[in-house]
C-alpha cells in the first residue's frame, strides 16, 4: 500500500506520518517512510533524534557536494533506499527523497524527484508512507492510481482548510482515495469548520495535544514520549483504519 500525507505548511503532516509509520511497524508491517519534503524532518517524528535526522539528510547533501564525477551512482530504487536509507525505531526504514539538484546523469540518486520516486516505487509487500512538502505541488504531479491513499491534514483555520480542500480535490481527480485528518481539534467548533468544507470525505479526528507539541519541542517522537496521549492514540487509530482499507 502506498500512502502520502499532504496539507498546508505546519498542519501536522510530519507528526502524523512519523507516528503512523511507527504504529504500522509495531503491528508487524514492513514500513518504508519516505521524507519527500525539501526540509527533511521526518526522522525526528520517527524517533531518530536531531542528530540521526541531520545525518540522514546529510547523506543526500554529500552526493551533491562530492560532485557527479566521483560519486557512486544508484540506478535502482532499491539501491537508493539501501544507500540513502536508515533504520528508525520499530524497524521502520526511512529515506530522504528530496531532489539533489544536479544535472540528470540518468541515475536515480541524482535525477529523481520526490514525486517520481513515490510514483515509481513499487509497494511490493511494504507499506510506503510519503511525508510530502507543504501545498499541493507533489500531488498535482502524481498520476492516476500511483498512490492508494492520501491523508489530507487540515487544521481548523481557513487557510489550512482551503489547502486541504484543494489537495483532496486533486487526489480525487487522480482517483486516489482521500482520508481527511482533522488535526489539532480543540472543540466542536473546530470540527464544524472543517466539516463544512470537507464533510463529503472520510474523516479522522486528532485532538490538540500538549504531548505532541512537547515532543516537537524536545526533538523526540510523540509515540516515544507518551504512547497513551490522546493525540498519539488518535493517530495510531488512523493506522488501524488504513490497514483495514481494501487495496
Ligand atoms: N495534534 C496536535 N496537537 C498539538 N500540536 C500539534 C499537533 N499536531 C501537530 N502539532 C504541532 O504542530 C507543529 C507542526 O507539526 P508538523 O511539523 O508535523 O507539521 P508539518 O505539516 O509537517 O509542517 P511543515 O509543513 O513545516 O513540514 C509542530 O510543532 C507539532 O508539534
Ligand atoms: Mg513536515
Amino acid at each position: 500500500m502506498k500512502i502520502a500525507v499532504a496539507g498546508k505548511g505546519g498542519a501536522g503532516k510530519t507528526t502524523i506520518s512519523g507516528t503512523i509509520a511507527r504504529a504500522l511497524a509495531r503491528s508487524g508491517h514492513d514500513v518504508m517512510a519516505v521524507d519527500a519534503d525539501v526540509n527533511p524532518m521526518l526522522g525526528i517524528s520517527l524517533g531518530l533524534g536531531m542528530d540521526g535526522t541531520e545525518r540522514l539528510a546529510g547523506i543526500r547533501q554529500e552526493l551533491s557536494e562530492s560532485g557527479a564525477e566521483d560519486a557512486i551512482h544508484e540506478h535502482t530504487i532499491d539501491g537508493l533506499i539501501e544507500r540513502f536509507g536508515e533504520d528508525a525505531p520499530d524497524g521502520v526504514r526511512v529515506v530522504v527523497a528530496s531532489r539533489v539538484d544536479m544535472p540528470d546523469h540518468g541515475c536515480l540518486c541524482c535525477g529523481v524527484s520526490a514525486d517520481r520516486l513515490l510514483r515509481e516505487m513499487e509497494a511490493g509487500g511494504r507499506t510506503v508512507l510519503g511525508d510530502l512538502e507543504a501545498g499541493i505541488g507533489v500531488l498535482t504531479r502524481m498520476q492516476t492510481g500511483s498512490l492508494d491513499v492520501v491523508l489530507v491534514v487540515a487544521n481548523p483555520t481557513p487557510k489550512s482548510i482551503e489547502v486541504a480542500r484543494r489537495a483532496a480535490q486533486t487526489a480525487v481527480s487522480r482517483e486516489i482515495r482521500v482520508l481527511v485528518v482533522a488535526n489539532r481539534i480543540a472543540g466542536e467548533e473546530d470540527l464544524a469548520a472543517i466539516r463544512s468544507v470537507l464533510g463529503e470525505h472520510e474523516m479522522a479526528i486528532v485532538p490538540e495535544d500538549a504531548v505532541i507539541a512537547r515532543a516537537d519541542a524536545e526533538g523526540v517522537a510523540p509515540i516515544d514520549l507518551d504512547e497513551n496521549a490522546p493525540g498519539v492514540r488518535a493517530i495510531v487509530a488512523i493506522s488501524e483504519r488504513l490497514v483495514a482499507l481494501p487495496v
